[in-house]
């Protein structure tokens, strides 16, 4: 069987022992009342988040989605100034403020850094276009069109809706580049001065304090500088596709890294986590770095891939564990801002009468999350367990489809959850009664009860926060379980994925061990037997062994 662990320094860093919380600012708590959320808003709900006691959450640090100017075609990822704070999100000042109140807190702050592409309103991209000659063309990916008249190559936007990703500029007569939007033309990182000017992005942020960086489709910086097409069909390592996951993306990340290596008293004290969508664990653990001089954190995206069962998610964490390179820690979360939630993706069977299986299920994928060996990343709201909010279409804001899981953090259930005193710029739903901070908040059975109860016991477990860990060959089909284990604790971590009772037979591990926790609120502590160790539908548990 399988056992992993990476050699660890004395202390552990931050990123290894943490939780990460994702906020999404549009949507976490809006203090202006127009309706969107704002930076003072988080100020606010930092005691929430960790004020030093199990009352609170327990996050250690905080991710910001963006929070730059920009003209929002794709709500802040279209950065149109990489060193300010859109009006929309408050002010610098209001930053400094947030980055002083997250810290005397002890909760670090993380940014995101949209290096890829910048908005088409950057001054960067209103110079490349505005001529051939323009000293910063060059600073974007343009090229002509085909005898034709069609785009350069046959390379398509990431977002569907899209299409090409390729935009003709009428005036200057060539194509330019853009993974995502046309309004998000991607920045040409073969040019040394684009290096230069992301350096002294990351600089002004880290000279304001910031903890790390969380960067934007990294695995689509660099891309082929000869514009080839890509292959029709991907055929593996003889056929690479040629606009993403380009071997020159490394040496750029090693110099991000190089960058951010240059602040802190103690080397791992800031942080770096990527977003790379890959989905070949080879390529992926490329990110870390050869010489672990890349990213701290490489973000998995492969549980999102999966249906509602052990095997899948199991699969998941051992070829993780048995890919990461020697001393390369890893990482794992449910979703994001630009993914379905928990207890709606697998809400399989629910219906107009009754709730279907979602809300327990994702009480067992929290106990999945906070119980793994690597840094579990939290998205705003699943600790209340909150679902997927259908959108209107006449309210619908986003090309891909991603608003139903953006829409506001309920913070009580008053018509705009606490959110606004305004008109929340996307619905608040209808269930809020139930999903709110103000009705889990007192309640020993509710989501975010189990949620704090996870995160306050993972924080003072050895064997969670760096143990080893090793999955139990003998669990039945539908139960994923495994070990976590350090000289001093051995823990059990049993999840059932069916609905129906099953039985692990655990005796080799002992006669009898103790319940810790269960996402059953009905189960209580206490002995359980091990011979076989009982479990109920859609139940996960952690024992304790002797
Ligand atoms: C990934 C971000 O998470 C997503 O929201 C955005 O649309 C794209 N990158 C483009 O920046």
């Amino acid at each position: 069987m399988p056992q992993t662990s990476a050699p660890r320094p004395q202390t552990p860093p931050w990123w290894q022992r943490g939780v990460i919380y994702q906020i999404y600012p549009r949507s976490f708590q809006d203090s202006d009342g127009n309706g969107v959320g704002d930076l003072e808003g988080v100020t606010a709900r930092l005691d929430y988040l960790n004020d030093g006691t199990p009352e609170s959450l327990g996050a250690d640090a905080i991710w910001l989605s963006p929070f730059y100017p920009s003209p929002m075609a794709d709500f802040g990822y279209d950065v149109a100034d990489y060193c300010g704070v859109d009006p929309l999100f408050g002010t610098l000042e209001e930053f400094d403020r947030l980055v002083r109140e997250a810290h005397a807190r002890g909760i670090r702050v993380v940014v995101d850094l949209v290096a890829n592409h910048s908005s088409d309103r950057h001054r960067w991209f209103v110079e490349s276009r505005s001529s051939r000659n323009n000293p910063k063309r060059h600073w974007y990916v343009w090229a002509d069109p085909k005898p034709d008249g069609s785009p350069p190559n046959n390379w398509m936007s990431e977002f569907p809706r899209v299409g090409r990703a390729w935009t003709l500029d009428e005036a200057t007569g060539q194509y330019y580049f853009h993974s995502f939007l046309p309004e998000q033309p991607d920045l040409n990182w073969w040019n040394p001065e684009v290096r230069e000017a992301m350096d002294g992005v990351m600089r002004f942020w880290l000279d304001r304090g910031v903890d790390g960086f969380r960067v934007d489709a990294a695995h689509r910086i660099a891309t082929d500088p000869e514009l080839r097409d890509n292959p029709l069909v991907e055929t593996g390592e003889a056929e690479p596709r040629r606009d993403e996951n380009w071997p020159e993306v490394h040496a750029i990340l090693r110099r991000f890294r190089r960058t951010l290596d240059g602040y802190g008293a103690a080397p791992g004290e800031r942080m770096m986590m990527s977003e790379t969508y890959l989905n070949d664990l080879a390529s992926l653990v490329r990110y870390y770095g050869e010489a672990g001089d890349e990213f701290h954190l490489v973000q998995n995206f492969l549980f999102l891939r999966q249906p509602w069962l052990a095997t899948g998610f199991r699969a998941v964490v051992d070829g993780f564990e048995a890919a990461l390179p020697p001393g390369a820690w890893p990482d794992y979360f449910l979703n994001n801002h630009d993914h379905s939630r928990v207890a709606s993706r697998y809400d399989e069977h629910a219906g107009a009468s009754r709730a279907g299986k979602g809300p327990a299920r994702a009480r067992v994928a929290a106990m999945l999350l906070l119980t793994l060996r690597g840094t579990p990343l939290l998205y705003q709201g699943e600790e209340i367990g909150m679902t997927d909010v259908p959108v209107p279409p006449e309210r619908a804001t986003d090309i891909a489809g991603r608003d139903p899981e953006r829409t506001p953090m309920r913070w009580d259930d008053s018509p705009t959850a606490g959110f606004t005193t305004g008109e929340p710029w996307l619905p608040i739903g209808s269930d809020a009664e139930r999903v709110s901070v103000a009705a889990q908040r007192d309640d020993p059975a509710s989501m975010l009860s189990l949620y704090r109860r996870l995160i306050w016991y993972r924080k003072a477990s050895p064997a969670l926060l760096h143990g080893s860990y090793r999955p139990l060959g003998s669990a039945p089909e539908g139960v994923f379980a495994f070990l976590r284990a350090v000289e001093e604790e051995r823990l059990l971590v049993a999840l059932n994925f069916t609905g129906g009772p099953l039985d692990l037979d655990a005796g080799a591990l002992g006669q009898t061990g103790r319940l810790e926790l269960s996402t059953d609120p009905n189960r209580s502590d206490g002995e359980s037997s091990m011979r076989p160790l009982a479990l109920g539908p859609d139940e996960g548990v952690v024992i304790r062994l002797a």
